[in-house]
């Protein structure tokens, strides 16, 4: 599905230095499934900003012919609810404005905050508590 969603050389996107050698925030992840089918899923993984803990949202994807019913809406919605709950500070995405913006992420260089060799406009962001309204600076994989 991931392949299909984004490409057999998704690897060298700039998010994968984020996921390689880090392992992923399991406990925030999810999949959506249509009976034994999986149809969808969201994935977190550790990263920091100056000291402030963080998560990386994804990859975010749906199968083609599953698209459009809701079942994004529901795993960011639903997995964003558990890092709430958990108490994180923020999260960072990297992707399109258009999308984030109804879950509540706003384009993080308002913040000067930025993730290498990504164009500001892509960089993605959603404060959880005041540290992650304050928390400005490159964005590091891991913890
Ligand atoms: C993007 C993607 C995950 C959306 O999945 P989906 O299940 O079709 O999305 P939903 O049906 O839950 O849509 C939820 C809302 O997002 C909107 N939306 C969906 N795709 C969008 C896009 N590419 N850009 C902007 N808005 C989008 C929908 O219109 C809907 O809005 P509404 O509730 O106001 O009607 C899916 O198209 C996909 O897997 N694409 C390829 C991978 C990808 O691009 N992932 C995101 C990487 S940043």
């Amino acid at each position: 599905m991931l392949d299909v969603s984004f490409g057999p050389d998704r690897h060298a996107k700039i998010a994968y230095r984020f996921r390689d050698d880090v392992a992923e925030a399991e406990t925030y992840g999810l999949a959506a499934w249509d009976g034994d089918l999986m149809i969808g899923a969201i994935q977190y993984w550790p990263c920091s900003v100056a000291g402030v803990k963080a998560l990386l949202l994804g990859p975010l994807a749906v199968a083609p012919s599953y698209r459009g019913r809701g079942a994004a809406k529901a795993l960011v919605n639903q997995s964003l609810r558990l890092v709430e709950d958990a108490g994180l500070d923020l999260v960072v995405l990297i992707g399109d404005p258009k999308l984030y913006l109804q879950y509540g992420f706003t384009p993080a260089r308002g913040q000067d905050l930025s993730i290498d060799g990504e164009p500001d406009e892509r960089v993605q962001m959603k404060p959880l508590t005041e540290a992650g309204r304050r928390a400005t600076g490159l964005v590091s994989p891991g913890t």
